[in-house]
């Protein structure tokens, strides 16, 4: 397993190792930047096929982290952990507590949250062993609600840019998956007077939006094809690949779901139709934008002048309009664009 020789491997600062026999912990965190403060990430717990592709994970995770932060404008770096194994079969409070004291000693430079296979009530269980963790019961509440309100503000900035209007009536918005974000930007729309397409796997959720904002349904496979302004993967990563690219109808692709494109590809095949992408990273930035505070209070760390949360929320509109302009202006895709400004505001 190599490090330097990984493909996601992006001058990372720091790359750790931890291991406890006793609980089975296997665990890596990768810290890519710490250019503009101490890094944050959350916690990934999950069986991975090989410990090469765990860490490829960490590698490439963190390194969006420092971009998320970056045009987040926080003073904030980027970093992400994954613990190796199912979690449905390893994790236990000793297994969390040995984690949490390896975090411990890296918290000057990493604190941690959830992510895929961590709970909040994990997150509790870590946090009685070091103070480097945030998304805590304690803490800043429910980061989805943040994100679904940022999302939002980004989709106003997708409107203006992509079809010059400045209001939601009468779009047509397509989403997938009605979770903890999908279901607030639904919301959101439906309450601004959007038309919504809606599509989940779990039946009872799609008949709750059928019921309340009068959402049509589509299947779950399909919904990228629905008949739409724009289409919002909330459900899952990848969704955006060269086919389905080619099949979307909408004139904007913008959600709250992780690494949508598949490929680079897949987003110079969006370009190419005329697809405006907004990039996810930009667009989901609520979550670690809540979050800011408490990082402020972790020990050592510097305090920083808060503007309010809502005006930080809304300022994912004006980043994003700055991306789509700047990109129009280059020639480029959004997403090109967004990292090639994320890397100037992280020095690389
Ligand atoms: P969630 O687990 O609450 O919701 C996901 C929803 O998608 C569920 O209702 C699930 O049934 C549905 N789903 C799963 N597979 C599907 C499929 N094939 N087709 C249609 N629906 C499907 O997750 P959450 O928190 O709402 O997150 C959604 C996305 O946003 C994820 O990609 C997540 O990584 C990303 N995100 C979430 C943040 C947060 O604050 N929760 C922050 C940043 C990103």
């Amino acid at each position: 397993m190599g490090v330097w020789a990984s493909p996601e491997f992006d001058d990372h600062e720091q790359v750790c190792f931890f291991t406890d026999p006793q609980s089975g912990l296997r665990a890596i965190v990768a810290i890519h930047s710490t250019t503009l403060g101490p890094a944050a990430g959350g916690t990934r717990f999950k069986a991975y096929e090989t410990d090469q592709r765990a860490l490829d994970d960490a590698l490439r995770l963190s390194r969006a982290m420092s971009y998320k932060a970056a045009l987040a404008g926080l003073p904030i770096g980027g970093g992400k952990s994954v613990i190796i194994g199912d979690p449905a079969l390893i994790k236990t409070r000793p297994l969390l507590h040995a984690y949490g004291r390896f975090i411990d000693r890296i918290g000057r430079t990493y604190a941690t949250g959830e992510d895929v296979g961590m709970s909040v009530a994990d997150i509790d269980t870590v946090s009685e062993v070091t103070p480097y963790v945030g998304g805590t019961s304690r803490g800043a509440g429910d980061p989805s609600v943040h994100t679904a309100t940022g999302v939002v503000h980004g989709l106003h900035a997708v409107v203006e840019h992509r079809f010059g209007r400045s209001t939601f009536e009468g779009m047509r918005v397509a989403i997938q998956g009605l979770g903890a974000v999908g279901w607030g930007v639904a919301e959101r729309l439906h309450a601004a007077g959007a038309r919504l397409i809606v599509a989940d796997i779990r039946p009872d959720v799609v008949e709750r939006a059928q019921a309340q904002f009068g959402a049509q349904a589509a299947d779950a496979a399909d919904i990228h094809r629905a008949d739409a302004d724009i289409f919002s993967p909330c459900a899952l990563g990848g969704v955006i690949t060269v086919r389905t690219a080619g099949e979307i109808r909408a004139a904007a692709v913008a959600g709250a779901a992780n690494n949508q494109l598949e490929t680079p590809e897949a987003g110079t095949a969006l370009a190419g139709r005329g697809i405006l992408f907004a990039p996810d990273y930009v667009l989901n930035a609520g979550g670690i934008i809540s979050g800011l505070e408490a990082m402020t209070r972790m020990p050592g760390r510097r305090a920083v002048a808060l503007v309010p949360l809502e005006d930080r929320l809304a300022a994912i509109h004006d980043r994003l309009a700055a991306i789509f302009d700047r990109a129009a202006g280059e020639g480029r895709p959004p997403e090109v664009t967004a990292e090639t400004m994320a890397r100037e505001l992280i020095g690389r």
